[in-house]
């Protein structure tokens, strides 16, 4: 829930005649996620951003559900997700429920002849490897390694990569993606208690109105299809906006960790709420500081939410075997903790390097077909060794 940004030129008051240098009016377009009864940002565009020119036919991109069969541990390779050249293919969902989508991707390209436009979902991409800036008509965000891109559903983009070797953990969101109740007042500043605050969110730069026409396409997403939409005028013609409802990012390495003298419980590392989820950052920090502390958490039964850990980086002291982009799913209704030995390993250590993002579903989640193509299928046993 960013705060209210005003970027360009606007108009004195909203609603009102506002006229460009040859005398005709500019458009003006309320942006809204939640009807008329939440956050919103008026842009002021050079033509209306209504002018379709050619619809086409829809291609089916909803996840193909491999198994509902769901009651053990998980583990699947996350780089090994095969790259590929256009970005919207590259997407691949993992893991799926009526709250979210996560998908993993490894883009090559950048995206030259088409924008992007998801209608159905906010969409936070996790940026493991690779950097570029992604372009909208708020103005531009230059992301790399370590960026939550937060993108509310409805905003047109495009990702202009640097780099032709990236990493994305992304995360569809079906309900708007939030900073957690808790760490704001009443008036909607972020707290002393918080673990980040406003000046850690980098929100869009360098507008510059593009005045353009044409054949636009904008790949737009509705219902699990993809729409190919074509406008008449290039979508980034906004002269200006004000409001409180535009894309942002929140970098992993600019959450402070808030630790303790025994073991924090996993609401320290919340970041962001959703709908009947929550994403959590786990980042380099020092242990717990009583004589007798345990850095390693408990066991536990997490009984209503399925947890997913994404390794991003660094030691992970409570398990063997992780490698960068592995993925873990620990269902609700069986408990997990430390591997063996973990425990009594933790004692004593000062500070961990580790770097993980988590999202904890209250409803249980699905694999997909592409999950299952690269899950670890003996990680179930892991705990018996
Ligand atoms: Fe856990």
């Amino acid at each position: 829930m960013p705060h209210y940004i005003k970027i360009g030129n606007v108009p004195h008051k909203r609603h009102t005649q506002f006229r460009k240098p040859d005398g005709g009016l500019y458009s003006e377009q309320l942006f809204s996620t939640e009807g008329f009864s939440s956050n919103y940002t008026l842009l002021y565009h050079i033509h209306p951003p209504t002018q379709i020119i050619k619809t086409e036919e829809p291609i089916d991109v909803n996840p193909k559900i491999a198994t509902e069969n769901i009651l053990k541990h998980r583990s699947f390779q996350g780089f090994n997700i095969q790259p590929e050249a256009d970005y919207l293919q590259s997407r691949k969902p993992v893991l799926v429920n009526s709250d979210c989508h996560i998908s993993l991707a490894a883009p090559q390209k950048s995206m030259r002849n088409y924008f992007y436009k998801n209608a159905d979902a906010d969409e936070v991409l996790f940026v493991h490897e690779g950097n570029g800036k992604m372009l909208t008509q708020y103005g531009e965000l230059k992301f790399g390694y370590g960026d939550y891109i937060v993108v509310p559903r409805g905003t047109i983009y495009q990702l202009h990569f640097e780099t032709e070797a990236n990493r994305l953990f992304i995360v569809e969101s079906f309900g708007p993606i939030r900073y957690p109740k808790r760490y704001m007042s009443k008036l909607g500043q972020l707290l002393e208690h918080s673990p980040y605050c406003e000046r850690d969110i980098r929100t869009p730069e360098n507008l510059v109105a593009i005045d353009q026409k044409g054949e636009f396409l904008i790949t737009t997403k509705k219902k699990g299809m993809l729409y190919p939409i074509t406008y008449a005028n290039h979508p980034f013609d906004v002269v200006g906006w004000d409001g409180c409802e535009y894309p942002y990012i929140f970098s992993i390495h600019d959450f402070e960790p808030i630790t303790g003298r025994v073991h924090q419980p996993p609401p320290v590392h919340q970041t962001f709420d959703g709908k009947d989820f929550v994403i959590c950052s786990f980042v380099p920090r020092l242990y717990d500081y009583h004589p007798d502390s345990i850095p390693a958490p408990y066991n536990h039964s997490n009984i209503d939410s399925d947890e997913v850990l994404y390794y991003v980086d660094g030691d992970f002291m409570s398990r063997k075997h992780v490698t960068r982009g592995m993925i873990t799913l620990h269902p609700s209704g069986i408990p997990h903790g430390p591997h063996p030995g973990a425990v009594e390993k933790s004692i004593g250590k000062k500070e961990t390097g580790e770097l993980a993002v988590m999202v904890d579903t209250f409803r249980p989640l699905q694999l997909t077909e592409f999950a299952m193509g690269i899950e670890d299928k003996d990680y179930v046993m892991s705990w018996a060794e």
